[in-house]
């Protein structure tokens, strides 16, 4: 069988430095485990702005929409802060999600033991925290219309639409339910049916997925308020949690930041299954191009990586692979390794990029 085909698109700033250590992990899974990937290299962001004079080239494009899973880093920075909106670093990843058509956004947030005393709450609250934020990534109130700024009278207006149909909330509420299987067989889906009629639809149409295919994932709903508080009181009590676009954005950095570093944080972004099941499919770390760091040596390369084990899991039906590289994590980081990013300053002296890579690899050995 043919190998499966993953992009590679580093980006900018530490995105290059973060993948270079990901892509020794590649390569370690296709020389220790018999897991190879055809990888290819391409440009995204201002990279491919320099080349092209777009942050995304349309054969890139193509590519993207062909392979089994897209891994990026990340995009943007100073040098490209004054570019035309149209051709922003950031228009480049917007491209390939819609392009893709990501509908469905899985942020996990976990706590790896070695780093619960760097949580903002207490140990016990999030020690063994292990959850997933499924936020719809496509639709909502970032793209409903009407929108815009309006005269009205003599004062001006400005206005955003939430907006849902039943098929948008019908199929990422499938992905949240074939997820939690995979998991602790839990969803709580959340919005706000008090006071928004798109609430209530959101909340009928999840209920009737789950009553009409998924009657053993045990479902609850919750107001998306609530949630929030639920999130840092007893974050422990949730499984999946299923949300829309605005709110998913919010809970989702919240949910995030219950366990420490941008620099440990992973996402995917999954489209429709193909024909084989396999989603479209994009995966990257939640952080950006870091311009403070970059060329430093002293970004975290575990996001990207985690990222990595995600598309092990999600694309390539790989779930004991992409626990191994997880626990390879969780053991660096109980044996105390530490970049910049995970250390107070008496902490004493960080690692570089490179040697967290050197030391998760000796660790998967
Ligand atoms: P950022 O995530 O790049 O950095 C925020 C802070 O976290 C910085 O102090 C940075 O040094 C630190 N940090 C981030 N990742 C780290 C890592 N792996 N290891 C250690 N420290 C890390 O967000 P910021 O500063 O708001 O944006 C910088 C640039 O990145 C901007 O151009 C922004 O538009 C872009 N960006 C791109 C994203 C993407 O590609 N998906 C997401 C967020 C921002
Ligand atoms: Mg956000």
């Amino acid at each position: 069988m043919a190998n499966p085909t993953l992009l590679i698109l580093a980006g900018d700033g530490i995105g290059p430095e973060v993948m270079a250590q990901v892509t020794r992990v590649i390569d370690w899974f296709g020389a220790k485990r018999d897991l190879a990937f055809d990888v290819e290299n391409d440009l995204v962001g201002g990279a491919a702005y320099d080349a092209h004079g777009t942050p995304l080239h349309d054969d890139t494009m193509a590519r993207a929409l062909e392979v089994d899973a897209v891994l990026l880093g990340a995009v943007g920075g100073p040098k490209y802060d004054d570019l035309d909106f149209s051709v922003k670093p950031e228009r480049g990843l917007l491209r390939l999600r819609k392009e893709m058509d990501l509908f469905s956004n899985l942020r996990p947030a976990q706590c790896f033991d070695a780093l619960a005393d760097f949580s903002s709450l207490k140990k016990d609250v999030v020690a063994g925290l292990d959850i997933m934020i499924v936020r719809e990534l496509t639709s909502g109130v970032y793209f409903g219309e009407p929108r815009g700024i309006f005269e009205e009278g003599n004062e001006r207006v400005g206005i955003n639409t939430q907006r849902y149909t039943e098929s948008e909330i019908d199929r990422v509420a499938r992905s949240a339910f074939e997820l939690a299987k995979r998991r602790g067989n839990k969803v709580c889906s959340m919005e706000k049916a008090n006071v928004m009629e798109s609430g209530i639809l959101w909340r009928e149409v999840v209920q009737r997925v789950h009553d009409a295919d998924y009657p053993e994932v045990e479902l609850s709903h919750m107001y998306a308020d609530n949630g929030a508080m639920q999130l840092v009181r007893a974050p422990k009590q949730f499984d999946v949690i299923l949300t829309d676009n605005l709110f998913g954005d919010i809970l989702s950095d919240c949910a995030a930041m219950l366990t420490g570093s941008l620099g440990m944080l992973p996402s995917a972004s999954l489209g429709a299954p193909n024909a084989e099941g396999r989603p479209k499919a994009l995966y990257e770390p939640v952080h950006g191009s870091a311009p403070d760091i970059a060329g430093q040596g002293k970004a975290n390369p575990i996001a990207c990586m985690l990222s990595f084990a995600m598309a092990l899991r999600y694309s390539f039906d790989q779930g004991d692979e992409a626990t191994r590289l997880e626990a390879a994590v969780e053991k660096v980081l109980a044996d105390g390794a530490r970049t910049a990013d995970l250390m107070g300053p008496d902490d004493g002296a960080p690692i570089s990029t490179t040697e967290m890579g050197d030391a998760i690899l000796a660790a998967l050995d």
